[in-house]
Order: C-alpha cells, then structure tokens, then sequence
C-alpha cells in the first residue's frame, strides 16, 4: 500500500456542514483516480483527522471475483446496485443472464459504465429512482452502507426500493462492533482532496439495529474472501 498523505490542514478546519456525497466530486480524488487508473485512495475522519479506510478503487474498476460473483446467486429478480461505481456487479449479473441497473452519482464511474455498455443511471440514491418498490434485491457493497453517514436513512429507502420478500446484500465493516457516523474527506497520494461529505462505518452488530428499525429482517450473515455480508429481507407482511 502506498503510503497515505496527511490530510490538508486547510480542509481539516471545516465544520460538520458537509452535505455533498462520496463521489459526487467530479474532479475530486475518486474521478481522477478512476479516470487515470490510481489503486487506492484514502478516506478520513475530518474531526479526529484519522485514516478511517482505504479505498480500493483498483477493485471498483476490475471484474467482480468469484466470492463477489457468488452474492448474484442470492436473491431473485431484477437487481439494483446502488453506488455502483464503474459497475463490475451489474455488468456480472447481467452475464448471468439477471436484469440488474447501477446507481451512482459520480460521472467518471457512469462514463465508464456507460462506455462498457452497462446500464447505470447517474442520481443519488436519494432522487426517484425506477422501479421503486418492484427491486427483488439491491447490493449495498464496498462500503456503501456508510453513504450519506445515517444508515437507518439508508436501509428505510431501500426498503422503499425493495419488493415485498426482496432481499439487501450489505457488506459490513470487519469489525462487527463499528458503528460510526462522521464528517469525512477523500485525498490521493498526490496530495488531492475531495469536498467533504457524511459517512458511516457499520458493523455486523450495529447493522442489525439499524435494519430492525427501518422494517427489515435478518435473513443471513457470512464471510467470504475476508469480507462480511449481510442479508436482510423486506417483510411481504
Ligand atoms: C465506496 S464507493 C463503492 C463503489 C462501488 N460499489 C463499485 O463497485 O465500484 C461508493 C460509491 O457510492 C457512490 N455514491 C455515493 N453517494 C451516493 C448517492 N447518494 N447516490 C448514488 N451513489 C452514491 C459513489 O460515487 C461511489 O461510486
């Protein structure tokens, strides 16, 4: 791993007024390192000033793996990914012959996507999106969980989104006991930064709360390839 700048002191003195997203940057650290191929940026806690992640932006932009592959197998119906990034997931599934659509707001991951011929729109997860209520499973991966920093916000709208007996695939933090909601900010080892945005790191434990309080029900959790998922279900009463 290259060795992660200290983040700019400049941005470090901003107060938790961030209302922009991950990604929604379109020059920040994450287009650029998408656009020009960078294997990793970095994601800090703007209070502490803490290296919270290392964001493997080398994976984004790769096949899905076979424990990744593995997860399409779960679930039924047309699949929605949302933050979906350059899209490995939804073009993996569509291989296998399931519709699925990719969500995500950040325009060098659309572009990607959309120059390889897979369906993404490009919105916030937030904004209206097609389908809503009709989706037999939404993948909530690489993080994702942590978008907009209130998860229980987050699963409420997935809710929405899912079909009744629909099921969500999150991918929790390794540590099962995290639960943490924060102002952070994006840099590269080029000494770039992002505007800052909310987000949170939930764990396995924590995860549960947050599902239970926005209607749905645990169905299973496991590792596979040193990463911990999570299955929820929308009750169909
Ligand atoms: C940690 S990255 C994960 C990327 C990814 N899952 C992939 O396969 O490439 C978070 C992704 O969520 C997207 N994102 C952040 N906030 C979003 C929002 N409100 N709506 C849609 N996408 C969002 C970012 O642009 C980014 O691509």
């Amino acid at each position: 791993m290259s060795h992660p700048q200290p983040m700019p002191e400049m941005v470090a003195e901003t107060t938790d007024e961030a209302s922009d997203y991950f990604g929604s940057d379109a020059t920040g650290p994450y287009d650029s390192a998408l656009r020009e191929g960078v294997r990793q940026i970095f994601l800090y806690d703007l209070a502490s000033g803490e290296l919270v992640d290392v964001i493997p932006v080398w994976r984004f932009s790769s096949r899905a793996d076979r424990h990744e592959r593995a997860l399409l197998e779960r679930g039924t119906g047309p699949l929605l990914d949302l933050g979906c990034g350059p899209a490995r997931m939804v073009q993996a599934c569509m291989s296998a012959g399931r519709p699925a659509l990719g969500v995500d707001l950040s325009p060098a991951a659309c572009e990607l996507a959309v120059a390889q011929g897979i369906p993404v729109l490009r919105r916030s997860l937030f904004d209206a999106l097609p389908g809503e209520g009709r989706w037999g499973t939404v993948l909530l991966i690489d993080g994702n969980i942590g978008i907009g920093g209130d998860p229980q916000r987050l699963l409420r709208r997935v809710f929405a989104l899912l079909t009744p007996g629909g099921t969500v695939i999150v991918e929790s933090h390794a540590d099962a006991t995290v639960d943490a909601s924060f102002t952070a900010m994006l840099s590269d080892a080029r000494g770039r930064s992002s505007a800052t945005f909310r987000w949170a790191s939930v764990g396995a434990y924590a995860l549960r709360h947050h599902a239970r309080r926005a209607g749905l029900r645990l169905t299973r959790e496991w590792t596979a390839g040193g990463r911990t998922f999570c299955e929820y279900a929308r009750p169909t009463t």
